[in-house]
């Protein structure tokens, strides 16, 4: 049986993939470690939960040794555009906490789970059909982490023979939790406004096309990766997926169709329109198909949809 610890557990991923890791494993095998000192009571009532620091190895160690963990699902991170106001901060948490935890993770034999992002790659990677394998040049302090922890995961597995396996997330959509600072927020923030009947004013510009996946589909691959043979699985640290593409534009006719009244306005954020520029604008996931099965369920279209329908339900998540 697994002993399952989620860092980062309060954050966009986490909340949804925590209740599913506990439906799969049994509640009391997955540790939900965050660093909010009161979490949202599901993750009281649901399962354990605990405050943790992802710098600190002996409060980690701790609680490895306390739960009997064998698995880790290291999602606690800055995004993108907050790593840009607080490059020093980013850096401790992204590089110096993944660093942390690979060190425990080896202590204690522990499998490895560690989200890589689109933000791995930057202006000088061909941004149509982002193959695999390619330039990796990012020049935000988001993208240095993933591509500098895409390597640190590798490193580990090669070295130490760390069973460390990773995707890179395009931009994730979800009515669960908001994700907090990324560049792709736009296309998660634009549901909250129309289901609101509120007009939306878009920070990217028109035209500005980017890779996106719905969280059913992203939690999916985490799970499928992590249990793919591991015979399978030449690249790792990580695999590109995607599921759609799109600009902003495409997503508001996509949302106009569904709510026709729904209005948007363009009100461009210099900093982060440069960094999704710098961004692929669909990636090749053929590794990712090949080597594990991954296949993608929903579309721009039946996304859209099901956002609606879900934030219209859940009233309450609508701040
Ligand atoms: N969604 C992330 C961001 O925008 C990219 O992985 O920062």
């Amino acid at each position: 049986m697994k002993r399952i610890l989620v860092t980062g557990a309060t954050g966009q991923i986490g909340s949804e993939l925590v209740p599913v890791l506990r439906d799969k494993y049994g509640r009391e095998n997955v540790v939900a470690a965050g660093h909010r000192r009161k979490p949202e009571d599901e993750f009281i009532d649901a399962g354990p939960y605990e405050i943790m620091d992802t710098t600190d190895a002996q409060s980690i160690s701790a609680l490895v040794q306390k739960y009997s963990i064998d698995t880790i699902y290291h999602l606690a991170a800055l995004l993108s555009a907050k790593a840009e106001e607080n490059p020093q901060l980013a850096w401790d948490i992204n590089m110096n906490g993944l660093q942390t935890v690979l060190e425990v993770a080896r202590h204690h034999h522990c499998t490895l789970f560690f989200p890589s992002s689109i933000g791995a790659f930057g202006p000088s990677t061909p941004p149509d059909n982002t193959p695999q394998v390619t330039i990796q040049r990012p020049n935000t302090l988001y993208g240095i982490t993933k591509v500098a922890g895409e390597l640190l995961c590798d490193y580990y597995f090669k070295k130490y023979d760390m069973d460390i396996r990773g995707v890179r997330f395009p931009g994730l959509i979800s009515y669960k939790t908001l994700p907090g600072g990324g560049t792709t927020d736009y296309a998660v923030e634009i549901f909250y406004a129309a289901v609101k009947n509120e007009p939306y004013r878009c920070f990217l510009k028109e035209g500005t096309r980017l890779d996106m996946m719905y969280m059913p589909d992203a939690i999916r691959a985490v799970i499928e990766l992590m249990e793919a043979d591991a015979r399978m699985l030449t690249h790792r640290n990580a695999y590109n997926i995607t599921a759609m593409s799109f600009t902003p534009d495409q997503l508001y006719a996509s949302i106009q169709k569904e709510l026709p009244d729904f209005s948007m306005t363009y009100e461009v954020d210099p900093i982060r329109q440069e960094i999704a520029d710098s961004w692929p604008h669909k990636m090749d996931d053929s590794a990712a198909r090949a080597e594990w099965g991954w296949q993608p369920e929903y579309d721009m279209e039946a996304m859209t949809k099901e956002m609606i329908e879900k934030l219209r339900k859940e009233g309450s998540h609508v701040t």
